[in-house]
């Protein structure tokens, strides 16, 4: 369970409202009032722009990204977020135009696994990580922690197959072999995402698994993980085995490799 990425809480407990209710900002609106509603104001296949006076300020640079988002969770959860500043995340993070100058000091690649270098902590609502893929590198079948995921690939090509989660999950046992034979995992899709593409998951989704199909190109992309989560299971997509959560470890924090003893 190395190869998952890291974050910052166990699993996640507010990554949806329990109900509707008035927002802080300005104007005053409603967070979405269920988890369908929700996801859909994430869902990145929404690309056409947002009302004028909701159309966020377009990103610059991955610091001007990180001050717009934080602005906009304005030190809330995401479940917090009414459906104006849930849209404009995601607004955010298509309209960030990725520049090699900005990802440069996140790009570090090792061999055997792909790597996770955080960016910025978000105060605690959430982490913003570019992961560094090497040629063929990928991550087992995972779930994200009851966490919402934004994915967008800055530079290469990803290859991302979504599975249905097993019908006895959140119930289902963990094991610690694969030895258990259930049933394999039912595809849903395989998506081919190339650079400035943006990809949304969550468990209410399904599970996915994501990898550099390249054999000499490496891969970036950018994530925002929120609520943040430190705990993730993998899957065994042949038997639909769920693991022990595995602790996942940043190898980089703001572009500075992370000494293990
Ligand atoms: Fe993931």
């Amino acid at each position: 369970m190395n190869t998952i990425a890291t974050h910052a809480a166990g699993p996640a407990a507010d990554a949806f409202p329990s109900k509707a209710r008035v927002c802080n900002c300005p104007t005053r609106c409603l967070t979405p009032a269920d988890d369908i509603n929700f996801l859909d104001a994430a869902n990145p296949r929404h690309t056409e722009p947002l009302a004028p006076e909701d159309e966020p300020t377009t990103p610059t640079s991955i610091d001007h990204l990180r001050e717009l988002l934080k602005a906009e969770f304005d030190n809330e959860g995401i479940s917090t977020l009414c459906y104006r500043r849930l849209k404009r995340v995601r607004r955010l993070m298509q309209l960030y135009t990725p520049k090699p100058e900005d990802y440069a000091p996140y790009a570090h690649f090792r061999d055997g696994y792909y790597t996770r270098n955080l960016v910025d902590d978000g105060n605690g609502h959430f982490n913003l990580i570019v992961l560094a893929w090497a040629e063929g590198q990928g991550s087992p079948v995972h779930d994200h922690s009851g966490s919402h995921c934004f994915m967008k690939v800055l530079d290469g090509t990803l290859e991302e197959t979504l599975y249905h989660t097993p019908a006895d999950e959140p119930h289902g046992e963990d094991h610690d072999d694969d030895d258990e034979e259930t049933a394999p995992l039912e595809t849903i899709s395989k998506t081919n995402l190339g650079a400035g593409s943006l990809a949304y998951i969550h468990d209410r989704i399904g599970l996915h698994k994501v990898h550099n199909p390249s054999n000499d190109i490496p891969s970036l992309s950018l994530h925002l993980y929120s609520p943040p989560y430190t705990l993730s299971h993998a899957y065994n997509p042949k038997t639909g085995t769920r693991s022990q959560p595995g602790q996942m470890l940043f190898h980089s924090v703001g572009g500075q490799l992370v000494k293990r003893s």
